[in-house]
């Protein structure tokens, strides 16, 4: 039986795809912040499920630190959980919000799962967004974690982009070890998305406007997560790569920077360090 850790599992894309990786007789961890959601669709699915707040490296630490003991193997880890933020800018770490829980949050956890993932030749899947062509534009490294202009769309853009050069440097560092990595677009998704927000984004998620064309279902938008998971990397799919729709998709000369992948990489190393070292003490 092959295994799934999905985060962001309590709603939208995440839970969908829980849904469907059950269906076709998956293991599936259900990664929540929502106690009452993530205990309802694990209690649906009949799965494990966990508890943390991505905006506190504390919690994401503790849950990497559980997964390790629960998961001796681990074929996919979905790095889904996510979104846009605008009420409160810095988390309890000092980090910009919307860098941490999609990015910084889940690097932490990746590289705690490592080991784990190594030895399972696992596939890790990013969710991000095309949001990182129009919006991570103005991506410069020294401005992500603490913002001096802070802007919610231009942190959501220079987030999702980081999602893309992570899954870019991910291969790079340890394709040869048998890891495998892909980063994807899941659509313009009618979910919970920018619930938390004060956007304009908000207008077209929570009105009428979800009901639009081109706006597809969470189930819809899962298809992508699902089809990278159940598919071969290698085969049908490329590691390192970025999609959309089940396929190979455009980005921009930014998420293909190699340098600033690896520039990325290093900052991340060193924002996590304090975490990882206390683990081993
Ligand atoms: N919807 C779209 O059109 C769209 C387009 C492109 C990319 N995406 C990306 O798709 C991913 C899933 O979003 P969605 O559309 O499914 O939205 P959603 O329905 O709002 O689901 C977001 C998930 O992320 C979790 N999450 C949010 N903040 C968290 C935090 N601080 N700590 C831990 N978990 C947290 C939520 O957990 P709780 O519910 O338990 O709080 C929830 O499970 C995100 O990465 C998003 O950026 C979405």
């Amino acid at each position: 039986m092959k295994t799934a850790l999905i985060t962001g599992a309590s709603d939208g894309i995440g839970e969908q795809a829980a849904i469907a990786l059950k269906d076709l007789g998956w293991q599936v961890a259900i990664i929540g912040r929502n106690k009452a959601r993530t205990e309802a669709v694990a209690r649906r699915l009949n799965a494990p499920h966990y508890l943390a707040d991505f905006a506190k490296l504390s919690e994401v630490k503790a849950l990497g630190a559980q997964l390790l003991r629960d998961f001796p193997r681990i074929d996919v880890l979905a790095n889904n959980a996510g979104g846009m933020f605008s009420k409160q800018p810095l988390t309890e770490d000092g980090f910009e919000m919307t860098f941490q829980v999609n990015h910084l949050a889940h690097f932490l956890l990746t590289r705690m799962l490592m080991p784990t993932l190594i030895t399972s030749r696992a596939s890790v899947i990013n969710t991000s967004s095309v949001a990182h062509k129009s919006i991570g534009l103005l991506f410069k490294l020294d401005d992500v974690a603490k913002p001096k202009h802070y802007s919610q769309h231009l942190a959501y853009g220079n987030a999702k982009l980081a999602n893309i050069l992570f899954t870019k440097e991910l291969h790079r560092r340890y394709h040869a070890q048998g890891l495998n990595a892909a980063a994807f677009h899941p659509g313009v998704v009618a979910s919970s998305f920018a619930k938390d927000t004060n956007s304009f984004m908000r207008l077209l998620y929570h009105t009428g406007l979800k009901r639009a064309p081109g706006v597809i279902t969470p189930k819809e938008g899962a298809q992508t997560l699902v089809w990278l998971a159940t598919n071969a990397p290698g085969v049908s799919w490329r590691s390192g790569g970025y999609y959309a729709k089940q396929r190979p998709a455009k980005t921009t000369r930014k998420a293909q920077d190699e340098a600033l992948a690896k520039a990325l990489w290093e900052m991340s190393e060193q924002l996590i360090a304090p975490y990882l070292e206390e683990r081993t003490q």
